[in-house]
């Protein structure tokens, strides 16, 4: 008999402390970096963001939506035989923030490991989880998405500080006789590597380098707009599917003037797309499955529904999963 995986629960988790763009331009203003809610909205869609206080880290972010994704598809976590956290703000250099979390959910014992894939971590991580459970090495997956961006950020770079927030997000997926994942696509393309990166590194017990994203704006947005429908075609391709037959496009949460694009080249209406950019900033790996996990309990995403995610970040990478819910 063949065996797909499917989503059988989903969670999320935000920091409790919110900033809205007044609350962080206020902020911003005392150290002498100058925006506004009105140039933040235009050019990004984004209201608000949430950020981790200073002891906070992925893994419990993470350990928290993947509490939430459990309960949800009504599995225990000693029942869990594999963990992957799409993470690029991980707790540690090493061991994996994965590892950590799996200790946090008393998952002892099972695999775990992070994927390092920027802004379409999440995407990487839910296409390996399947494989692995179409050829039989997992049964019952976590797949996390997970950030605290805030730590990287340069708060005197207007450019970059107002775009990203902190969150995470999670599916359950497991085996099932019924599709489930239909298909994906990932790419990578490593000449954009210095457009969007934090170039530092440790060494020598000391940072050598940059600990701080930097990113050229404009040329993220280019490559962005030119890649997404692409993908999401391809994987509409793989699965016999039409843009048409798509219920929900749940894509990265970056630029609402991106995802529009999208849409628009699909010929999808923005009444079908996940939006949770203006509340949630970009919160990069994080930011699909919490779109995924706040459409499903808006009641918005229904069981059944056919549903395109959609990522784009550093690496380049980008990529698409279509999936029947
Ligand atoms: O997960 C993938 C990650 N990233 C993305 O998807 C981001 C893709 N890029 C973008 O979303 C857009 O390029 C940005 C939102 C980052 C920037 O928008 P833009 O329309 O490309 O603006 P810009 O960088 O060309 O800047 C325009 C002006 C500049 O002023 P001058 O030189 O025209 O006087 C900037 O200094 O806006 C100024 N500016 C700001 N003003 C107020 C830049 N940041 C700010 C700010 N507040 N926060």
């Amino acid at each position: 008999m063949r065996i797909f995986s499917r989503i059988a629960g989903t969670g999320s988790y935000l920091p409790p402390r919110r900033l809205t763009n007044v609350d962080l331009a206020v902020e911003l203003a005392a150290t002498g970096v100058h925006t506004s809610d009105d140039w933040i909205v235009e050019r990004t869609g984004i209201r608000a963001r949430h950020f981790a206080a200073p002891d906070v880290c992925s893994s419990d972010l993470g350990t928290e939506a993947a509490r939430r994704a459990l309960l949800a598809a009504g599995v225990l976590a000693k029942d869990i035989d594999l963990i992957i956290v799409a993470t690029s703000t991980p707790d540690m250099v090493f061991p994996s923030t994965a590892c950590i979390l799996q200790n946090k959910l008393g998952a002892n014992g099972c695999a775990a490991f992070d994927v390092q894939a920027v802004c379409s971590g999440f995407i990487y991580a839910l296409t390996i989880a399947d494989a692995m459970i179409k050829s039989g090495a997992a049964t019952k997956a976590l797949v996390i998405g997970a950030e605290v961006f805030s730590r990287i950020l340069d708060f005197e770079d207007r450019g970059t500080c107002v775009l990203f927030g902190d969150g995470a997000g999670a599916v359950v997926l497991e085996a099932s006789v019924t599709p489930g994942i239909l298909s994906s696509v990932l790419h990578a393309d490593g000449k954009h590597v210095g457009i969007l990166c934090v170039p530092g590194q440790v060494s020598g017990g000391a940072i050598l380098g940059d600990p701080l994203l930097k990113m050229d704006g404009q040329a993220v947005f280019k490559l962005a707009v030119g890649l997404l429908d692409g993908a999401a075609r391809a994987a509409l391709i793989k699965a016999g599917k039409v843009a048409a037959d798509i219920d929900w496009l749940i894509p990265h949460q970056a630029n609402i003037r991106i995802i529009q694009s999208t849409a628009r080249k699909l010929k999808l209406s923005m009444d079908k797309v996940i939006v949770t950019v203006d509340q949630h900033g970009n919160t990069s790996a994080a930011s699909i499955p919490l779109a995924l996990d706040t459409g499903v309990r808006t009641g918005k995403v229904k069981p059944g529904q056919l549903l395109m995610l959609e990522g784009v970040g550093g690496g380049f990478t980008w990529g698409a999963v279509l999936l029947q819910l």
